[in-house]
């Protein structure tokens, strides 16, 4: 696990942006894992940056996305294909064939569920992994006590997380409180994962994933068993850390080029 620790917000951000946008430029038909919330939105309108301004194109990347609301349509306004919609798809050039989502308003959602992991099997599987961390250690919408070996399926919202993704909705009532979601063991398949984590918020979840023992009351913990992960932080998300002072030395100002 790489522990980055930048100086600002925008500089974690950019970092993680940059990332993707390597893969991206090393492999043109990069399969890519993608992650909704607030965090994650910044990262998206980089992305949109360097595609309006003629530095990259998207038109082979294939995407899943980590989960969605059950019950909500794909237009539905507040679902997270309305999300990628709205801040990555429609204003780049992905194209629609090679974007893959949970699609929550199915009849059988488990059958879904199953058909979307078989999905990212048989597209050969993740390569990089973008993920954010919810305030209890979520990863995706493994909520605490999932099982790490669990993969894509229905999961219950904790009340935590309905009461986080409230300020989205007009009225907590409105939250949909079950997902489908990609497991932990799906998550640990991809081959590399660089999850962002921003603001004294999140500072307590990350010190759980990075420091804390593999455990499922901390889902992100399970990164720790993962081969090529990069953790990007900025200050206030990394204020817990026990041993800041040594991921700062070891990566100054989260830069990796330096041995
Ligand atoms: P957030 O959500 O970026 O909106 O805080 C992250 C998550 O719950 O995974």
């Amino acid at each position: 696990m790489k522990v980055l620790i930048f100086d600002t917000t925008d500089a974690a951000v950019q970092a993680v942006a940059d990332r993707l946008l390597g893969e991206i430029r090393m492999n043109p038909g990069v399969v890519l894992g993608l992650a909704t919330g607030g965090t994650v939105e910044p990262v998206y309108e980089r992305m949109v940056n360097s595609f309006e301004s003629g530095e990259i194109s998207f038109a082979g990347v294939r995407t899943f996305n980590l989960d969605e609301y059950v019950g909500l349509s794909g237009d539905h306004p507040m679902s997270y294909h309305t999300y990628m919609n709205r801040h990555l798809f429609s204003r780049t050039d992905f194209a629609a064939y090679n974007v893959n989502i949970p699609r929550g308003d199915v009849p059988d959602p488990t059958a879904e569920a199953g058909w979307y992991e078989a999905e990212i099997s048989r597209h050969g599987g993740v390569d990089c992994q973008l993920l954010g961390i919810g305030e209890n250690g979520h990863i995706g919408f493994n909520e605490p006590t999932s099982s790490l070996s669990s993969v894509t399926r229905i999961k219950t919202l904790a009340p935590e997380t309905v009461s986080a993704n409230s300020r989205f909705f007009d009225r907590v009532e409105d939250v949909p409180t079950t997902s489908i979601t990609a497991g932990i063991a799906t998550i640990l398949r991809s081959r590399k994962v660089a999850l962002l984590a921003t603001g004294e918020k999140k500072s307590h979840a990350v010190a759980k994933m990075i420091e804390g023992p593999l455990s499922a009351i901390c889902p992100a913990s399970a990164l720790q068993l993962h081969p090529l992960t990069e953790i990007y932080l900025d200050v206030a998300a990394a204020s817990e850390l026990t041993l800041h002072d040594y991921y700062q030395a070891v990566h100054p100002n989260g830069r990796t080029d330096v041995p």
